[in-house]
């Protein structure tokens, strides 16, 4: 992963904890409205990826054990991972696609209020994404993916040759010269491994986007409340299509360009999740306070995204930031590109090596500065700030400063899930605070099983612990209980 050039050394603090009186009379610890939902606290698991589900897409009992570890920590909400809304196959990513999901889904929602005694509400984030492919040899790209054409015969002079004789040439080229003749998008494909892009309007299924998204984010809506799931997080975040369209990148002549017209589909998606849900279940979004990478989204954008997103009746605006495919590292021949590995992944999962600023509570300033922006405008749609934070000072302050209304812990939930029960009943110092070494998003970025560094190895011949395929890791934190 990427790392700031000044590599400055951050540690966690634990701050100061609060005694289960002050706890009870925190901001944190108090209840707050998502739309129609009640939570009891304002602390909140963002969805993370665990590489759990099986090769279908369905929920297994390591998905279960899974969530059921968190809600064993009772924080007032979890979502669900990124789950995608298509029927198409999609390795081990959870689908929502198609109804035969839904028993799974719904043992999951029943997980989720045994593990918890009914304390922790469970949303579900809700995914499209384009197709990405592996990156392939040079000679196997010259030879088999690249479509010859009259530009290359142009750049090459030899106007006549058949696609062989000029693939021949191509592959006589050192890569300056090969870099002249192919376009922009073509030394992507062979540099990076071809991927789609939503302003690829000469591929009929990107030209028609628009058409099928929002019904494909309603029918997937549709069913996770019929699985019980007690809300939808709508994923317009990150690297994938959503966010692809809010994005100053997309120019397609369509729903591109000007900031109205790239929030219009993101708009038409909730408005269409919205009647096929009604008014009372709650749905918002998960969106990026900026981009991070040249040319991309500022919190100017994301301000008047979520003011739009305010009005149209989100019942929660959830900001994340950067996590893009544009300044993402080189893969390995053989490998994808993914989409954390340049500065706006650091940006998104802010590691302990960082530039002055440091990890801890990075994105807050910007999700303030929205928050405000949404304020301003006469809408009090809750707002949820994540990114570094870990101790309860910290979270009490971003609420107290009013910089947001929840506070998600993503990592910090992983290293310990009882953060929660343990803050709240007095017990802080027994947090085990995350270290942010991302030791967990490097296993996310090979898919391998999502554990913490800080637990995974311990107790391993504890009767009836359940290990990682490669028998060296255990699946789950170690349980806890109050002294
Ligand atoms: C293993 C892992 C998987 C993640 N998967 C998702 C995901 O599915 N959807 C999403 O929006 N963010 C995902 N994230 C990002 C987190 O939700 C969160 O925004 C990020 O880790 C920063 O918050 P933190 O500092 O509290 O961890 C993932 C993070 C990790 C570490
Ligand atoms: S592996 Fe554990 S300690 Fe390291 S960043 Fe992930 S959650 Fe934190």
């Amino acid at each position: 992963m990427w790392r700031p050039p000044e590599k400055i050394r951050h540690r966690a603090q634990p701050g100061r904890w609060p005694s289960a009186e002050e706890a009870m009379q925190s901001r944190l610890f108090s209840p707050i409205s998502i739309g129609a939902l009640r939570l009891a606290s304002r602390t909140w698991v963002p969805a993370m990826v665990p590489w759990r589900a099986s090769d279908h897409g369905y929920v297994t009992d390591d998905v279960l054990d899974w969530y059921q570890r968190f809600a064993l920590g009772q924080p007032a909400a979890i979502v669900i991972e990124a789950t995608g809304i298509r029927d198409v196959p999609s390795g081990p990513l959870l689908r929502i696609g198609d109804d035969r999901f839904l028993p799974g889904l719904r043992r999951l929602v029943e997980t989720v209020r045994g593990a918890s005694a009914g304390q922790t509400r469970l949303l579900i984030q809700i995914i499209d994404f384009l197709a990405v492919r592996r990156r392939p040899e040079r000679s196997r790209f010259i030879e088999r993916y690249l479509q010859i054409t009259d530009d290359h015969r142009r750049a090459l002079a030899m106007p006549d040759a058949s696609a062989q004789l000029v693939r021949a040439r191509l592959a006589d080229l050192d890569e300056a010269a090969l870099a002249d003749v192919l376009t922009a998008r073509e030394l992507e494909a062979l540099r990076m491994g071809y991927r789609e892009h939503v302003t690829d309007m000469h591929l009929e299924h990107i030209r028609e986007l628009p058409h099928v998204l929002p019904d494909l984010f309603a029918s997937a809506a549709r069913r996770a409340r019929l699985a019980g799931v007690d809300g939808v997080e709508l994923h317009y975040a990150h690297a994938y299509t959503m966010a692809s369209f809010l994005s100053p990148l997309n120019q397609r002549d369509d729903y591109g360009g000007s900031r109205e017209r790239r929030v219009a589909l993101p708009l038409e998606v909730f408005a269409r999740v919205r009647a096929e849900v009604g008014a009372d279940y709650p749905v918002g979004c998960r969106f990026l306070t900026e981009e991070c990478i040249e040319g991309g989204s500022t919190t100017g954008d994301s301000s008047y995204f979520a003011v739009q997103f305010a009005r149209a009746g989100m019942d929660f605006l959830s900001l994340s930031r950067g996590g893009k495919f544009e300044d993402a590292k080189q893969p390995k021949v053989g490998e994808a590109v993914y989409p954390y590995t340049g500065r706006s992944g650091y940006e998104c999962m802010p590691s302990y090596y960082s530039d002055p600023k440091g990890p801890f509570g990075r994105n807050l300033a910007s999700v303030a500065s929205i928050r405000a922006a949404v304020h301003a405008e006469g809408f009090t749609t809750p707002v949820v700030a994540s990114g570094g934070i870990h101790n309860f000072e910290q979270a009490e302050a971003a609420l107290e400063h009013g910089y947001a209304d929840v506070i998600g812990f993503a990592r910090q939930a992983l290293a310990d899930p009882d953060w929660f029960r343990k803050v709240r009943a007095g017990y802080g110092e027994q947090v085990r605070l995350c270290i942010y070494t991302n030791y967990c998003e490097a296993l996310d970025q090979r898919h391998r099983q999502v554990t913490c560094e800080l637990w995974d190895r311990l107790a391993l011949n504890e009767p009836g612990v359940k290990l990682t395929s490669d028998r060296k890791r255990r699946l789950l934190a170690p349980l806890w209980a109050p002294p």
